[in-house]
């Protein structure tokens, strides 16, 4: 019998990623999404590409009735990989009650129903964001978190010390934090991708949308920082290595191989690259004369962050392994088949 795994935000952009490589390993997956952020068509694309289509439930988790609901229709759920959650920096800025209501509230719903029906396995989806802006680089997992830059930023840290609390304090449950840098890229099917609302607040998908000719261009936010091209340093993984990290987390939790009720990895490349390296290297790769011009810097951001992978190398045994070359093209392929360009 496969064994069953709740992914909440599954109709997302990493969510839906992550459940095509845990079908392809084998699980049977129950996705829960409000669809607040994401279309019903993922599950068709889904099926599409692996052969099978999850369990779905729409509602969103704050909701306890419906959460508790959840758990009693599927008693035999595992673990949890937990991805549903508002993620747009700037608008939890203006609207910060609703970001620690909603990112705050689903969680804890989803810790006591996994207390009350004995589901001892969470993976999180946090973010490098919790760093601000590091002292040292590359990032280690033992560097000191920093105020988070944003209500968006601070859910995320202060869902960690949630989930390390309630682990602590609650034999039985375990729980792995994925500190993710920046996710880019697309099934290499073309079939899921990242499919932004409005217009993109990321780097990739306003480069992707300029490229198809929705946008007029980009606009590169300041080339005045400390770093060899003036432009801001991220460390960019390929979405399906991302994906592939959490079914390694899974493996680690329902195998016992964990060694602390809580635990959290840095998951990126350990490369960090310009805005300006990866204009350049879109436009080699895909042979659009991308338009861009250089305005000042966007409040907020950081100037340069990439992570020391060698934690999740060595303690989660996983390793990013696609080139930005390919991760560009596969966000491109992406943009064409949502656009029916050919
Ligand atoms: C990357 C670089 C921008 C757009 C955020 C969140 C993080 C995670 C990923 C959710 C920066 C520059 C961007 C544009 C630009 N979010 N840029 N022109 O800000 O590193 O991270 O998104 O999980 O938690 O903080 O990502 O893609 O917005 O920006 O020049 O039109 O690209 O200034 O240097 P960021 P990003």
């Amino acid at each position: 019998m496969s064994k069953q795994i709740l992914v909440t935000g599954g109709t997302g952009y990493i969510g839906s990623h992550t459940v095509v490589e845990l079908q392809n390993e084998g699980f049977d997956v129950v996705v829960v999404d409000d669809l607040s952020n994401s279309r019903i068509e993922v599950l068709d694309a889904i099926e599409k590409i692996t052969g099978q289509r999850p369990k779905f439930e729409k509602f969103n988790l704050t909701d306890r009735e419906k959460t508790n609901a959840l758990f009693k229709k599927y008693p035999n759920i595992e673990a949890i990989i937990h991805f549903a959650a508002y993620k747009a920096v700037g608008e939890s800025v203006e609207k910060p009650l609703e970001y620690y209501r909603n990112n705050l509230v689903s969680l804890m719903n989803l810790l006591e129903n996994m207390k009350e029906h004995n589901v001892p396995n969470m993976v999180f989806s946090s973010s490098c964001t919790v760093y601000g802006q590091p002292d040292k680089l590359p990032v280690t997992e033992d560097t000191p978190r920093k105020p988070a830059e944003s209500p968006y930023g601070n859910t995320k840290a202060i869902s960690e010390d949630i989930m390390r609390d309630f682990s602590k304090a609650t034999k039985g449950i375990n729980c792995i934090a994925l500190r993710y840098f920046n996710p880019i890229g697309a099934h290499p099917s073309a079939l899921i991708g990242e499919l932004p609302v409005g217009v993109p607040n990321n780097l990739v998908p306003f480069i992707t949308q300029t490229a198809a000719g929705l946008r007029d261009e980009l606009k590169i936010f300041g080339d005045d920082y400390d770093t060899p091209d003036g432009t801001a340093i991220r460390d960019y993984i390929n979405v399906v290595d991302l994906a592939k990290a959490h079914v390694v987390a899974i493996d680690r939790l329902l195998n016992n191989k964990q060694k602390k009720s809580f635990e959290f990895f840095n998951v990126g490349t350990g490369e960090g690259y310009s805005v300006m390296q990866l204009v350049k290297t879109f436009i080699k790769v895909t042979g659009v004369n991308l338009k861009y011009s250089i305005t000042g810097r966007r409040a907020g951001d950081i100037e340069k962050i990439w992570a020391d992978t060698s934690y999740a190398n060595n303690e989660l045994g996983w390793k990013a392994e696609k080139s930005l070359e390919e991760t560009l093209l596969s966000a491109w392929e992406w943009e064409k088949h949502v656009r029916n360009i050919k």
